[in-house]
């Protein structure tokens, strides 16, 4: 009995004053030298870093800050607590520069540039207070704590609430055009639906004051694509500020950012290349390639300078060939940022849709007619596109689609395409694992061919002779989904909700 009694006080006083491992709360105790650190930060912000919020006086905004929550249960300090500093430290936030983010906290910070570029919360007056602090006080006790509650403890802690109204303060200065960055490698998605953003932020946007919300979903380079604009937790996003009747736009992997994010990884495929290539430089090796030459006598050597200058990998898995699809093809690659074609690279895009051949004669260009495939084959168009396709299959690795036509006479697969005669030879087999083949059929037919027909058991057998893996799929989902998408109406469109009817 007496060994119990022990037992039990040593529990109780264990629970009480010193918790399993001597404190008394589960998070992280106040930052030693708060006080320093933010007196030193408030003057740097006033001094330095942003001196048009004007004259302050830190030492009475630390007052007001550290009124809040010391000398008071760690487990009862409400936003509004808050309210006199808040008050005290608010400053304008300039129109267009309001940048709001989830689950990137660092990438954000960087970016921002300590307002050059934008102005996220961390870089407002009230931000620097608390970026990358903790802290919390005691009851009846004039002392910090070295361990302070957790959310999952009890919501309304020291730095919760403070987060809370400084959220709260932040989306109501904010005016202009909004930005918002997301983390599209974010496990629980992009846009957490429970969320700073999405509880405090969005509900205190003053509506009449922003023009227009520009959300950037970023992935990791080289992190999984979880999450992308008009796909899963970006979708419910987009849709939750349209019904609130803001005009938005989503852009995933936002240029300028992904800049910054490939500063770490700068060979990896997904960082774009194309940055350093010089556009002029491009044009005049182009121009190098046929100008004052006969234009059916171009060779491979012609473009070799060009295409070693705007090559550039293309990330795996991404490769999408096509033959007799063109429309199709890149009406999807609009929309599915998943894949990409030649023309969505640099080699492909800059030459799309336009024809060009010289002239031995001044000025060195022929800008009445070109000759036409079927009159020389070493014509400037023809040339080019044999090499930058060659140059686009050997870049592919992963898995690799091809989106084919079943609607045409002459069968899907031709081995006098392009695809047949110069992509399928040069795809790297060390490279290469699989090639999907999407075999689409007009809404409304003809069903000319299929995976079992005749023209793509010959292109199975020859890749697979190149050691490929090959399936084929009819009407490949997404994409046919798609096609109905424009003909919504049209009888083969129609869903078939089983067992519904
Ligand atoms: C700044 O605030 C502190 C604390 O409230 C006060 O003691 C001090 O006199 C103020 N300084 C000025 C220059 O107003
Ligand atoms: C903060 O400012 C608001 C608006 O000016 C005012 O209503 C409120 O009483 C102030 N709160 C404190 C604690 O000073
Ligand atoms: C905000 O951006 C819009 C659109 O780019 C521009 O018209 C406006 O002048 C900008 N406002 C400021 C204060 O820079
Ligand atoms: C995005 O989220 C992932 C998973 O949580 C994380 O590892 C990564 O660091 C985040 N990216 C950025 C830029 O913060
Ligand atoms: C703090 O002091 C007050 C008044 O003396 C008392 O009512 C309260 O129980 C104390 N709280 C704690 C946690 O000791
Ligand atoms: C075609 O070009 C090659 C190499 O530039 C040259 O040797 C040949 O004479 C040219 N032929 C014609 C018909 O211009
Ligand atoms: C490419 O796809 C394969 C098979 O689905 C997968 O195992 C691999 O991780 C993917 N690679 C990239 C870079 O996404
Ligand atoms: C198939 O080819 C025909 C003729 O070129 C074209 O009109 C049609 O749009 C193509 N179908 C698909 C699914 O791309």
């Amino acid at each position: 009995m007496n060994t119990l009694f022990l037992l039990l006080l040593v529990l109780l006083f264990s629970k009480d004053f010193s918790g399993v491992d001597g404190k008394k709360w589960k998070g992280e105790g106040t930052t030693p030298n708060l006080d320093s650190i933010i007196i030193g930060r408030c003057y740097e912000y006033i001094r330095t870093v942003n001196p048009a919020v004007g004259e302050k006086n830190c030492s009475e905004l630390l007052e007001a800050f550290k009124k809040a929550f010391m000398n008071k249960d760690p487990c009862n300090i409400l936003p509004s607590d808050y309210e006199l500093f808040i008050n005290l430290s608010q400053h304008s936030i300039p129109p267009n520069k309001s940048l709001f983010w989830e689950n990137n906290q660092f990438l954000v910070s960087s970016y921002a540039a300590r307002t050059r570029r934008y102005m996220p919360l961390g870089d407002t007056l009230i931000g620097a207070f608390g970026d990358l602090l903790n802290w919390c006080g005691q009851a009846n006790n004039t002392e910090v704590d070295d361990s302070c509650p957790t959310t999952e403890e009890c919501e309304n802690n020291a730095v919760e609430s403070f987060w809370r109204i400084a959220s709260i303060n932040y989306a109501k200065q904010s005016s202009g055009i909004i930005h918002v960055m997301l983390n599209g490698s974010a496990a629980g998605g992009a846009y957490p639906v429970k969320g700073f953003f999405a509880d405090f932020e969005i509900p205190n946007l003053q509506k009449e004051r922003i023009s227009q919300i520009e959300i950037w979903v970023m992935d990791d380079i080289g992190g999984p694509d979880l999450d992308s604009c008009g796909k899963g937790s970006v979708k419910i996003l987009e849709a939750r500020l349209k019904e609130m009747g803001y005009d938005i736009t989503c852009i995933d992997n936002y240029k300028s950012v992904l800049f910054l994010l490939c500063l770490d990884h700068p060979d990896h495929p997904s960082c774009p290349v194309v940055s350093n290539k010089d556009c002029l430089k491009i044009w005049e090796t182009l121009q190098d390639a046929f100008m004052y030459k006969n234009p059916c006598n171009i060779t491979t050597d012609d473009y070799q300078p060009l295409m070693d200058l705007a090559r550039h990998p293309v990330p795996c898995n991404k490769s999408l060939f096509w033959s007799k699809t063109n429309e199709l093809v890149h009406r999807y690659t609009k929309v599915d940022h998943n894949f990409l074609t030649l023309e969505d690279t640099l080699l492909g895009y800059i030459a799309d849709q336009v024809s060009w051949c010289g002239d031995p004669a001044s000025p060195g260009i022929n800008y009445e007619s070109c000759p036409k495939w079927t009159e020389c084959e070493s014509n400037p168009s023809t040339v080019y596109w044999k090499m930058a396709s060659k140059m686009f299959a050997e870049e592919a690795c992963g898995v690799v689609q091809v989106m084919l036509n079943g609607s045409i006479d002459a069968g899907a697969f031709r081995s006098s395409s392009i695809f047949g005669s110069v992509e399928i030879f040069n795809l790297d087999p060390n490279k290469v694992s699989t090639i999907q083949i999407w075999l689409m059929h007009n809404i409304g037919g003809p069903k000319r061919d299929s995976c079992t027909g005749y023209s793509i058991t010959r292109l199975k057998s020859i890749l697979e002779e190149r050691n490929f893996i090959v399936s084929c799929e009819d009407n490949y989902r997404p994409v046919w989904l798609f096609q109905c998408a424009s003909e919504p109406g049209h009888e083969d469109c129609r869903l078939c909700f089983c067992g519904v009817q």
